[in-house]
């Protein structure tokens, strides 16, 4: 497994590659990797002759206020992790590599960034594109792997590939979890144990979704406000935002007639937690 950090030796290599007909699946990841991660690199490892997975802790994507000092890193344990895996290469840029002095270009997708964690991180997906869009033009990959667990972001991802013609296809799967349901994310670590049990207030408001709807409730009001109540009832946790929109454009549904996107940002501690679930 190859380490590069330079983006013209990463786009040197993958031209090399492609003119041997070997195709490419890139995994974009902040790096303090876990399963969730590990299940993409898996799937780009078996799905193409080469899988490149990306570690970089992308600043432009985190508010003034939030954790991008305190976002846990470990890169040697990760490199272990991603060899043992079967990756090809791990691209690395240093924070210099992708943003160097004078640059001034923002990649900013319209309707599908602004609602839930477009309202609560104002810039975040402008970061998320950005870099999303720099990633792909240097590494140059056939398939490009999101886990939905960051469905709005997936949304975000195939969007703007479609619109600039980036030439990528954008691959979404599914969310690994706990045992005991909590979606695996590297911000987990942030919980302490006492707060470990009130993260379960997420995966449990979906289920919770999803039996009201098997039972016949259709009201987007009434669940989500069974879901408000079960969540505050929770100690230490603060609901950013509970709401029920349409999977592909995100716009509010009043009635779960068809399958609605049920979106959770919860903090819990210092931690914020999103999980989400298709229902009905
Ligand atoms: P990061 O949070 O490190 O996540 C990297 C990828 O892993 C994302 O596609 C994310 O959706 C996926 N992922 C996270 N938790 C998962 C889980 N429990 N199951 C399955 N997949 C999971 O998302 C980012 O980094 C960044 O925004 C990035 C796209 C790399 C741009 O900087």
């Amino acid at each position: 497994m190859e380490v590069i950090s330079a983006p013209e030796a990463m786009t040197a290599w993958s031209e090399a590659r492609r003119k041997q007909d070997r195709r490419i699946a890139l995994v974009p990841t902040m790096g303090y990797l876990h399963d969730g991660h590990l299940s993409l690199i898996r799937w780009a490892v078996e799905r193409a002759e080469d899988a490149v997975v990306s570690i970089f802790v992308n600043p432009t994507q985190f508010g003034p206020q939030e954790d991008f000092g305190a976002y846990p890193r470990d890169m040697e344990r990760d490199l272990a992790l991603c060899r043992r895996a079967g990756t090809r290469v791990v691209f690395a840029p240093e924070v210099e590599d992708m943003y160097p002095a004078g640059f001034q270009t923002v990649v900013s997708v319209k309707e599908v960034s602004r609602p839930l964690c477009g309202a609560t991180r104002p810039g975040h997906f402008d970061g998320v594109a950005t870099v999303v869009t720099k990633l792909f033009t240097i590494v140059r990959p056939h398939w490009g792997v999101f886990g939905e667990k960051d469905y709005q972001q997936l949304l975000v991802i195939k969007r703007f590939t479609r619109d600039l013609n980036l030439g990528v296809e954008v691959v979404g799967r599914p969310t690994l979890r706990e045992p005991d349901g909590l979606a695996m994310s590297s911000r987990n670590k942030y919980l302490t144990p006492e707060q470990r049990p009130s993260a379960l207030s997420l995966s449990r408001s979906l289920a919770l979704a999803e039996e009201l709807v098997a039972k016949g409730e259709r009201e987007a009001e009434s669940i989500l406000r069974k879901i408000r109540d079960m969540i505050e009832a929770t100690p230490g946790t603060e609901i950013d935002y509970a709401e029920l929109r349409d999977p592909e454009t995100l716009v509010q549904v009043n009635r779960v007639d068809k399958p609605a996107l049920l979106a959770l940002a919860v903090k819990v501690g210092r931690a914020r937690l999103i999980d989400n679930r298709i229902i009905g």
